[in-house]
């Protein structure tokens, strides 16, 4: 798959100090991480600087909207901590600012092949103002030499920490973005046939880009969901529409019925490529996940057939069912972001790195 900009393989990291925007904006409730798909995603280049000799490698993220204040429950403390159970054997160490002598001190005690995460950007005003100053004083506390960009779920914004700091040191890609855009992009410029695109969700104006956007590319549009339920309609032969559902006591129409979901597994049974967005019922509950649940089977199981979740009800849900052994080819880290590259938007924090 091709990947327009340079990544971490197109860059010498060994002996030098490497800061690497990571998006570990994970759910946390009172300091237990419910969640942790965003931070095992960025071990493969975290194992990867290590490995190539990084002296030392410095995380960056935000978690939640703290609005430029200091929220204690919005630490990225349990991050740190979980990132040290997911890689046993290394050091990683958390400390709490992100820039001023406290930082050069932790960096400057950290061993050769070190991970130091930082405390939350959003704590200060300056990270959403894409700061100048503030990439400045990032780069002067931890010494940074190269910039590594892996947070793909944070691209979409042009924040310090996503475009600023990538103009003043050398930017790369790591492996998740490279991952994410390259699966996502050729599912649009190049897919293996056919190309099935399922749309679930609540909001028709996030999924009418992506439809729009699909509409000249796929084979099929399968339309579920909420979308479904309040009365879509297909403007397409390609598209299809579920148009029976399941209600609760009061009638309210909570899921595609289980007859729907076999039109769309039949589609995803001939498909090769199938980019699936939404959820097809109110999945929280379990009553109104059994078509989202058969649909995830199928497009599981199938064999011949690259597939791309995106979305975060759909991802978390996909990720609630890792006892079954499905197998997706991307499981999407980024909803905002996919969205916006799948609808054809530019990422800010994409094409300020290094172009190939
Ligand atoms: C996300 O969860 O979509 C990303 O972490 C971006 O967060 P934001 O929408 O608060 O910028």
């Amino acid at each position: 798959m091709d990947f327009r900009k340079k990544t971490v393989r197109d860059i010498e990291v060994a002996g030098k100090t490497v800061l690497v925007r990571v998006d570990y904006n994970v759910p946390v409730k009172d300091g237990v991480i419910k969640e942790d798909m965003r931070i095992s995603a960025s071990i493969p280049t975290l194992e990867y600087l290590i490995e190539q000799g990084a002296a030392k490698i410095i995380l960056i993220s935000h978690l939640g909207r703290p609005d430029g204040k200091v929220v204690p429950e919005m630490s990225l403390a349990p991050t740190a901590e979980r990132l040290a159970e997911l890689m046993p054997g290394k050091t990683v160490r958390f400390v709490k600012e992100t820039v001023g002598d406290e930082v050069k001190n932790a960096v400057s005690e950290l061993p050769q092949g070190g991970i130091l995460v930082l405390e939350n950007l959003r704590f200060s005003p300056q990270e959403e103002e894409n700061s100048d100053s503030f990439a400045d004083e990032i780069i002067a506390a931890t010494g940074a030499e190269i910039f590594v960009q892996d947070g793909f779920a944070v691209i979409h914004r042009a924040h310090t920490s996503t475009e600023a700091i990538a103009k003043k040191i050398p930017a790369v890609a790591g492996f998740l973005v490279e991952k994410e855009v390259s699966s996502l992009e050729n599912a649009m410029k190049n897919p293996a046939r056919p190309l099935l695109v399922i749309i679930g969700g609540a909001k028709v104006e996030d999924k009418q880009p992506l439809i729009d956007k699909f509409l000249p590319i796929a084979d099929r549009i399968a339309v579920g969901g909420k979308i479904a339920a309040d009365g879509y309609r297909s403007y397409d032969e390609k598209i299809y529409v579920a148009d029976e559902f399941e209600t609760d006591e009061q009638g309210a129409k909570l899921d595609i019925s289980l007859r729907c979901a076999e039109d769309i597994i039949a589609m995803v049974n001939q498909a090769r490529t199938v980019v699936w967005n939404g959820t097809l019922g109110m999945v929280e509950d379990e009553r109104f996940a059994k078509a989202s649940l058969a649909v995830a089977r199928a497009i599981g199981s199938q064999e011949n057939c690259f597939s791309i979740v995106g979305g975060g009800d759909t991802t978390g849900f996909v990720e609630s069912l890792k006892e079954e052994n499905l197998k997706f080819g991307l499981v999407s880290t980024g909803g905002g972001a996919s969205l916006e590259l799948l609808s054809g938007k530019t990422l800010p924090g994409l094409e300020v790195l290094q172009d190939r």
